[in-house]
């Protein structure tokens, strides 16, 4: 479909077509000099000692969820209101998924008090999202995390270059986790980054990240080694030099695409003030990377017939998100999962258009067609 308005667009150029050509004509594609560079600058960005590159947030957040320890009879607690990636890397190991509800419409992010309440003897990890780039109460889930003596991930796939209290998101717990994916403020086509302060989970994920293996390839083409031990069980999670090189271009735009990304989100508040619509983190706490643009229906509005009426203007939306346990694979695991907050904001959600290209205009011409859709088809269809 031609959309008038997509929902995401890369902000791509000239930058990223010569990053690409650097790497082809260097003749060296696989991890190497180009990705330590990025390595390098994110983690500098981030004020962190550690970043990681892998292929995929996924795979950041399954090697976390390794370094914490996590297996067999494990519990590690993670939030139903988001992407299933952050609920399956827990499951990759062996541990079980416990649920803990966010906070209500106006902070779609995890309760500090539902956290706490999930909190088992077998209770390893906490797993908190960042969701649109909008900080979690990193405060008492610190605290909470230092008292039950709990690793704690941050799922920052939406989060590169925000903050709270100054502080990097993802840099707030033992790990964070960031994804690159296509539709992301740093996009690779697929990509991620893990950060982490702590030496020993480093070295951990350095090595998982690539078979377990004690040299990488380059090291051996360039004759610092010449073989290798295997010391673990390990995986092939590597990211690529073309990727990393579209990263390091991009890192560059990050702060203006995050500036671009805030105005147009204000543009949109403003223009949507009074509809009767819920704008969820209007309070919002720090410096996010606002990511997404959520708003959420009235009660009893017809979701798809809005969804509907602005796709026939040509404006393309989303659902962020289908809560995790309500899906079939999730529900048969976990068939007593109930959690009001998450389910009764999760069915009013609609993600409308958002990307730094967009222009005021297109924010515009957004706003008065969910006016448009709220007035018409979607009310008349209300329960
Ligand atoms: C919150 C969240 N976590 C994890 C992921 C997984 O990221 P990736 O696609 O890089 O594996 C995504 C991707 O959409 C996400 O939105």
């Amino acid at each position: 479909m031609n959309w008038q308005v997509p929902l995401a667009d890369l902000d791509y150029g000239p930058e990223e077509e010569e990053a690409v050509l650097g790497v082809l004509r260097s003749r060296w594609l696989t991890m190497g000099a180009v990705t330590k560079d990025f390595e390098g600058r994110f983690a500098e960005r981030h004020g962190v000692k550690h970043a990681i590159a892998v292929s995929n947030a996924t795979q950041a957040l399954h090697l976390a969820c390794v370094a914490a320890g996590l297996g067999p009879g494990d519990e590690a607690i993670v939030p139903s209101m988001t992407f299933v990636a952050t609920a399956n890397a827990v499951r990759y190991t062996g541990a079980e998924v416990r649920f803990a509800d966010i906070i209500g419409p106006e902070e779609l992010n995890l309760s500090p008090a539902g956290l706490k309440a999930a909190i088992t003897p077998q209770t390893k990890a906490i797993l908190v999202v960042h969701y649109a780039g909008y900080p979690c109460r990193m405060e008492p889930i610190r605290e909470i995390a230092r008292r039950y003596n709990l690793f704690l991930i941050e799922d920052a796939a939406h989060a590169p270059g925000a903050s709270l209290n100054g502080k990097m998101l993802g840099t707030w717990g033992d790990a964070g986790c960031f994804s690159f994916f296509s539709n992301k403020n740093l996009s690779t086509g697929e990509g991620g980054m893990l950060v982490t302060d702590l030496d020993d989970v480093a070295e951990k994920v350095r090595l998982l990240r690539s078979h377990g293996m004690t040299s990488l390839t380059l090291d051996r083409h360039e004759g610092r080694a010449y073989s290798y031990d295997v010391v673990g069980l390990g995986y092939n999670y590597r990211i690529d030099e073309i990727r990393s090189a579209l990263g390091l271009a991009q890192l560059a735009k990050l702060d203006a695409g995050n500036a671009r990304r805030r105005d147009f989100t204000h543009r949109y508040w403003d223009g949507l003030a009074g509809t009767g619509l819920g704008l969820p983190f209007l309070d919002t706490a720090g410096e996010p990377s606002y990511h997404i643009m959520p708003i959420l229906l009235p009660e009893g509005a017809d979701r798809k017939a809005f969804i509907d009426a602005l796709r026939a203007d040509g404006i393309q939306t989303s659902i962020h998100y289908p809560p995790v346990h309500t899906f079939t694979h999730y529900r048969e695991r976990y068939p007593d999962v109930s959690l009001s907050e998450t389910e009764t904001a999760a069915a009013r959600e609609v993600t409308l258009p958002l990307y730094p290209g967009m222009g005021a205009e297109k924010v515009d011409l957004v706003v008065e067609a969910v006016k448009r859709a709220l007035d018409g088809p979607t009310r008349r269809i209300q329960i």
